[in-house]
């Protein structure tokens, strides 16, 4: 790649080259929830009203957020990655491919979750579909992590990368339930370098309100959910 298309492709004279680690982060609560969401599927009593509402909430909340983070790598990587290291389209449209194949997965596990709070006694359906989600979407998180992290932290500039986290932050300050993906991400990091991150990068505010109103609750609700 020329010096002058790299010069190109960035605003402001930032250069290219970012820190990524905090990937692990996201992939870590998807990976340990989607790895388990079968066994609380299968262990459902499906005449525990109150225990399907719950499960099946957080069924539909991971699959959110799976959809939400794939559309803000959508936004933020492949278009840039493909113009700056045209030498990994192969690759970028690979991860392309499994992102959408993906979203549709998501789409129909919503589908089946709320068929399944209609009549829990029938879990196949549900089963079967998050089971495919799951081994298709870590198969991916694998994938995206050996090939298009390191390509990303060579090519785009913090910027431009922090900007996903900006999109998802954006998007939960208002919602009611923003404050558990906090007690979520938190408590999944692979890491305890890769959890501080974290924390440290949260803006004030929403740490104060974290603590006052909800870390409590989250700590019940995963208790609830996987002890
Ligand atoms: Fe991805």
């Amino acid at each position: 790649m020329s010096p002058i298309r790299r010069e190109n492709a960035t605003k402001n004279g930032e250069k290219p080259g970012c820190k990524t680690d905090d990937l692990y982060l996201i992939h870590g609560y998807l990976r340990r929830t989607l790895t388990r969401i079968p066994e609380l599927i299968d262990a459902a009593d499906p005449k525990d009203k109150a225990r399907v509402e719950l499960i099946a909430r957080h069924i539909e909340e991971v699959a959110h957020q799976l959809i939400h983070h794939h559309l803000h790598e959508d936004a933020v990587m492949w278009e840039r990655l493909i113009q700056r290291a045209p030498e990994a389209t192969e690759d970028v449209l690979r991860m392309k491919e499994h992102h959408q194949h993906i979203h549709k997965k998501a789409e129909d596990v919503i589908d089946a979750v709320s068929e399944w709070k209609m009549n829990p006694s029938f879990k196949e359906s549900l089963m079967h579909k998050v089971q495919d989600i799951r081994e298709e979407a870590l198969a991916h998180l694998d994938d995206e992590e050996k090939t298009i992290k390191p390509l990303a932290a060579k090519h785009l500039t913090q910027s431009e990368w922090n900007h996903m986290a900006e999109m998802a932050m954006e998007e939960e300050k208002d919602s009611p339930r923003g404050l558990f993906i906090i007690g979520y991400l938190y408590h999944c990091a692979p890491t305890e370098e890769v959890r501080q991150e974290f924390w440290k990068a949260l803006p004030l505010p929403a740490k104060i309100l974290y603590h006052l109103t909800t870390k409590k609750k989250f700590e019940k609700e995963w208790k609830q959910l996987y002890s």
